[in-house]
Formats: C-alpha cells, sequence, structure tokens
C-alpha cells in the first residue's frame, strides 16, 4: 500500500508528508511475522514428533512442514521387525539405513520403533518355530537377543529413544495378550528385550509402547508389568501411551491419572502416536464385529468437515496439550500418527473413508487444532 503519487509530487511539505506516510505504509506493509512453530512454542519443554512415511526422503513436499514444525521423527513401518526380517536370518537394512540417513541429514531426533511387537499378527510364524517344532524359551529368546543386538547395536548413539516392546498388554482378561511369545517366554521376554536393548545402546531411552492403556483396566496391568521390570532392575525409561483418540472421547482424567502413577514410579511418559479421529471406530470391534458391514460405508466427511466438529477437534487438542505443558517435567515427546491428514493411517483403518484427525490438512495447511495447540503451549 504504497502511496503510488508521491513519486511525482515535489514540494517540501508534501515530501515530509509522503516520508511520514511510506514510513506508515511500509510498516503495514511488512510481513507478519512467521507465526510460532510448534516445535518453537514448545521450546524444548518436551520432543514433539511425527510417525512419518517409510519414504520420506522421496516425499520432498512434505519436509518444510516437518522440519518447520517437527524435532523428532518415528518411521511408520521400516524399523519394525516384520519389515526387517521377513526371512528367517536376512536382516534388510535398506529402507531403515536411507530413513535414517535422511532424519540426519534435516537434523531431526529418531525414534526406533520397534524392537518387538508383541502379537502373533505382527510375528513372522517362523520366528515361533525351531525346524517344524515350537521354538523353546531359549531359543526364542536367542533369537530375541540376537536380532536386538544387531538392529539397536547398529544404530547406537544415533537412535535417541526406542520403543522396545509395543502392544504386549491384553485388550481383554488375560494379563498378557496370548501370543507365541507368552506360550513360550511367559512374562521373561519384556524383560530380557529391554535388557538386550541397553546392552545394544545404553544411552537410549528405552519404552514400552501400547494403546489405551490410559484406560484403568489396561493400566492397572502396565503398572503391573512396570512393577514387576523394575523389582527385577530391568532398564526401563519410560512408558508410551499411544493416544489414538477419538472426537469426544478423550480420556484427559484417565490420562492425567497415568502420568501421575507412571511419573510416581520414576519413569517418563510419551504420548507416541496422536491423533482425534473424526469418525468413530470403537463399534467395529463390538459384538463380534456385526456393525462392520453398516460402518463400512460410512464417510462422512468425504467432502469436507463441519467447522463446528473443526472446533470440537481443536478444543480438544488444546485441552490436551495444556495438559501436557502442565506435566512437562514428566512428558519426554509428543509425536502424532502421521504428519498431515492426507498421510493419516486412519483414511484406511478399520475401513476406507477420508479422514481427518491432525493438526494440518491434506493441503498441508494448519486447522483450528493447530492454533488451538499453539495457545495451549504458549500458556493462553
Ligand atoms: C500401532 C503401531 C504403529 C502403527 C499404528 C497404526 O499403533 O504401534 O506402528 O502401525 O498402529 O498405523
Amino acid at each position: 500500500m504504497r502511496p503510488p503519487m508521491c513519486r511525482f509530487r515535489s514540494g517540501i511539505a508534501f515530501g515530509l508528508l509522503c516520508v511520514v506516510w511510506q514510513g506508515l505504509a511500509v510498516s503495514e506493509d511488512e510481513p507478519e511475522p512467521a507465526p510460532m512453530t510448534l516445535r518453537e512454542a514448545v521450546a524444548g519443554r518436551f520432543e514433539i514428533g511425527a510417525g512419518v512415511s517409510d519414504r520420506i526422503f522421496d516425499k520432498e513436499e512434505n519436509w518444510p512442514l516437518l522440519t518447520r514444525q517437527f524435532s523428532s521423527i518415528t518411521p511408520e513401518n521400516c524399523m519394525k521387525p516384520q519389515s526387517i526380517q521377513s526371512t528367517p536370518g536376512q536382516r534388510d537394512y535398506a529402507l531403515a539405513d536411507r530413513f535414517m540417513q535422511f532424519a540426519e541429514d534435516k537434523k531431526l531426533h529418531i525414534v526406533g520403533h520397534c524392537l518387538v511387537w508383541a502379537k502373533d499378527d505382527r510375528t513372522e510364524p517362523w520366528y515361533y518355530l525351531d525346524g517344524d517344532r515350537p521354538a523353546s524359551k531359549e531359543v526364542l529368546l536367542s533369537r530375541m537377543r540376537a536380532d536386538i543386538r544387531d538392529i539397536a547395536g547398529r544404530y547406537r548413539g544415533r537412535i535417541g529413544m526406542w520403543d522396545v516392546v509395543n502392544e504386549a498388554l491384553d485388550d481383554g482378561e488375560h494379563y498378557l495378550r496370548p501370543s507365541g511369545w507368552v506360550t513360550a517366554c511367559g512374562e521373561s521376554f519384556i524383560a530380557e528385550a529391554f535388557r538386550a536393548a541397553h546392552e545394544a545402546d545404553p544411552e537410549a531411552m528405552l519404552i514400552y509402547n501400547d494403546y489405551q492403556n490410559e484406560l484403568p483396566k489396561k493400566r492397572e496391568k502396565m503398572l503391573r508389568l512396570v512393577d514387576s521390570l523394575q523389582s527385577q532392575g530391568v532398564p526401563i525409561d519410560a512408558v508410551g501411551l499411544q493416544g489414538h483418540y477419538e472426537i469426544d472421547r478423550v480420556p484427559f482424567e484417565e490420562l492425567e491419572q497415568t502420568i501421575l502413577e507412571v511419573k510416581a514410579r520414576g519413569l517418563k511418559v510419551v504420548i507416541s502416536e496422536l491423533d482425534i479421529d473424526l469418525i468413530p471406530r470403537s463399534r467395529w470391534w463390538a459384538e463380534n464385529g456385526r456393525h462392520r458391514e453398516a460402518m463400512a460405508k460410512e464417510n462422512p466427511y468425504a467432502n469436507g468437515v463441519p467447522a463446528d466438529v473443526l472446533e470440537r477437534q481443536a478444543e480438544q487438542y488444546g485441552r490436551l496439550f495444556r495438559l501436557f505443558v502442565e506435566h512437562a517435567d514428566t512428558i519426554a515427546r509428543v509425536s502424532f500418527w502421521n504428519l498431515h491428514d492426507g498421510e493419516s493411517w486412519l483414511n484406511s483403518f478399520p475401513w476406507a473413508r477420508v479422514n481427518h484427525p491432525l493438526l494440518f490438512d491434506r493441503n498441508r495447511e494448519p486447522k483450528p487444532a493447530y492454533a488451538a495447540v499453539l495457545r495451549s503451549l504458549r500458556g493462553e
């Protein structure tokens, strides 16, 4: 908004007027100071991260958003046991190495995810076998130790935090989720996994990671596990709460209670895979899956999300971050699962729909939730 006429007029008074006007106009013209980013607003109180595609090194369009906003990344899949070793005895590090290199080039911290995923559908069937027979506890543990030594050892000193064991707790009546791990080893594989990880990379923060472990039933099991590991002198540093929430059902009180319980045991908490799903999904697993057929047709936000829903999501994200700030002495990291709405796993799991669970939309533009999180981080 420069006054165009000023260039053509003369006269001292008019000139002076122009100078003043230009001065004002220039300051109006100044670009707004770049808005504070998440990582700036967090100001080192905890790490702020995102789970990202294994091939982030090819997705240049995502790099500016990633590096401006976040300080830490978790590979979505390429460091998982089944990705590294789909064939017995052959560890393939091609993708994981490229991921590591990318993160280091961009000066991002790296979360290793994960050394053991204690579910049968996430463990190759051969892993449990010794020839044709079920592997004994000794065989299974020595296989696991060798893998952890190799994987965590390969990246020793370069990975700040490792999810050592993922999702070992049962959702139902058992303490641990029934699996080949538990059949062969009982609880002992968890302690041994942490010991092996610590040996392989003594500086890394070692995490037990799970979902819905802030809810009372599973929290009780998690604290039992933590107490058991601690009583055996196992080197566990933190508990990961995945934080895959649904709108209007974010368990704020349970979350705070869990943070306090974990803190009382001298451990840190990481919020490892945060998102707020706009399309409730928990009924998918209810009543033997009898709602699935109908749910698989639900796609309410294919053409966008009403403003009031985005506002509700923003309010809930804002409240979560107020909690994280309040407990920043215990929270070591908050990571979203994934970078922006277009990349979220919730577009395809457990059925295909257009979802909007994150702070940035498909064009990588900030949503109301982003502003709400920033306000919470700034204490506003
Ligand atoms: C779990 C795992 C993650 C990821 C998400 C969904 O929470 O820990 O690695 O697979 O499910 O994408």
